[in-house]
């Protein structure tokens, strides 16, 4: 059984995903252990009550440093012995210690075709204006491997999404998620889950 950490700071739409996934399983072998948030206020874990998963809220705020928080980030984290760390949204910068001890358990959901529209600044509706001002015909999305840069780790699934010339970013942002986030982040927790996806050389094996 795959235990799960889902990490939020919004409205936690990936996160329903993942939890009506689970519940019609097209994600076998998986528990969510704990849903972690930065935002107290977050819609998500009003989704993770709902569906009596347990959640804490940790944010840097609440600490005089960042190092601080770092450590107490990771403690809490460890305090719950899962095997995947999944990021839905969560806007916080993953410590360094983090990601040297989850080495390939950590996976991000990214709002675009990696390495297009990513990077620092590209978060959001960010992604979806950047993609309408340069005029791009297709966008999508990409679960990713978390390492130590921002959207660099290596790329598990992606899924193209059709650009309208009548879109806003409001309208191209929901598109993505219904057509190709909700998607393949399930996808790539139960590929995971069923022992499909190895790391070579940078390069994500699945099969
Ligand atoms: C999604 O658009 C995701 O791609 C990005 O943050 C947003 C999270 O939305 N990383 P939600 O909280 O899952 O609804």
């Amino acid at each position: 059984m795959l235990k799960i950490a889902v990490c939020v700071s919004g409205g936690g739409t990936n996160l329903q995903a993942i939890i009506d996934g689970i519940e019609n399983q097209t994600i076998t072998n998986t528990e969510i252990e704990v849903v972690i948030s930065n935002n107290k206020n977050a819609y998500a874990l009003e989704r993770a009550k709902q569906h009596g998963i347990k959640s804490i809220c940790i944010s840097p705020k609440d600490y005089a440093s960042r190092e601080e928080f770092n450590e107490d980030f990771l403690k809490q984290l460890n305090s719950y012995h899962v095997d995947l760390v999944v990021l839905a949204g969560f806007l916080v910068v993953i410590p360094e210690q983090m990601i040297k001890e989850y080495t390939n358990r950590i996976i991000n959901i990214h709002p675009s075709l990696i390495p297009s529209f990513c990077g620092t600044g590209y978060y959001g509706l960010k992604v979806h204006e950047g993609v309408l001002s340069r005029g791009v015909k297709v966008t999508g999305a990409t679960v990713h491997f978390v390492d130590e840069g921002t959207d660099t780790g290596p790329i598990i699934l992606q899924k193209a999404v059709a650009v309208e010339e009548t879109d806003t970013p409001e309208v191209l942002q929901r598109r993505v998620m219904e057509q190709a986030e909700w998607i393949i982040m399930p996808k790539a927790i139960d590929l995971i889950a069923n022992g499909k996806v190895t790391v070579t050389d940078g390069k994500v094996h699945i099969g």
